[in-house]
C-alpha cells in the first residue's frame, strides 16, 4: 500500500494525457500536431515518473512482492498505449481496435492507481 501522496505526481500527468488525448480525438484526424506532441510528451514524463516514483520505494526498504506484479502490468499497459497510439497515428493496423486498446488501457491503469493506494 502506498499513500496518495507518493502517485500524485505520476497521477496529475496522466490526468493531463487523458485531457489531452480527448482533445486530440475530439479535433479528429489529421491529428493536429502540437496537441499531439503535447499529449505524447506529458504521457512520457508521466513513465518518468512512475520509474522514479518505484525506484525511490525500491531503494527505501523492503521490497512488496506485489510491487513487482504492479511495475509488470503499469509496463505492459504503458507499451499498449504507446504501440496503440504510435500505430493510430501511422494508420497502421485495424483503426477502431487500436482505439478501443487505447480507450481500455488507461481504465486499468486507473484500476492499478486504485489498488496502489489501498482504496481497493
Ligand atoms: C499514459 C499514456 C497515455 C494515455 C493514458 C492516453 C490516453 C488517451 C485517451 C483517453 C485518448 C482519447 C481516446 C478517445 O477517443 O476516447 C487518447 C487519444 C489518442 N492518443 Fe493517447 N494516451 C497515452 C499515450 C499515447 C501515446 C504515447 C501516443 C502516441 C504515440 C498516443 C496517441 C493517441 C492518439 C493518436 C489519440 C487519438 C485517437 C483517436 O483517433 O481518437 N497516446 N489517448
Amino acid at each position: 500500500m502506498y499513500s496518495l501522496s507518493l502517485i500524485l505526481y505520476p497521477g496529475v500527468a496522466f490526468v493531463l494525457t487523458v485531457i489531452f488525448g480527448f482533445w486530440l480525438s475530439c479535433l479528429g484526424k489529421p491529428y493536429h500536431q502540437v496537441v499531439f506532441n503535447i499529449h505524447k510528451l506529458i504521457a512520457l514524463a508521466a513513465v518518468v515518473l512512475v520509474g522514479l516514483q518505484f525506484s525511490n520505494w525500491f531503494k527505501s526498504g523492503e521490497v512488496q512482492p506485489e510491487w513487482i506484479l504492479q511495475v509488470v502490468l503499469i509496463a505492459i499497459m504503458m507499451i499498449i498505449l504507446f504501440a496503440s497510439g504510435a500505430l493510430m497515428s501511422l494508420d497502421k493496423l485495424d483503426y477502431k481496435l487500436l482505439r478501443l486498446l487505447h480507450r481500455i488501457t488507461p481504465v486499468g491503469l486507473v484500476l492499478l492507481g486504485v489498488w496502489m493506494v489501498g482504496l481497493g
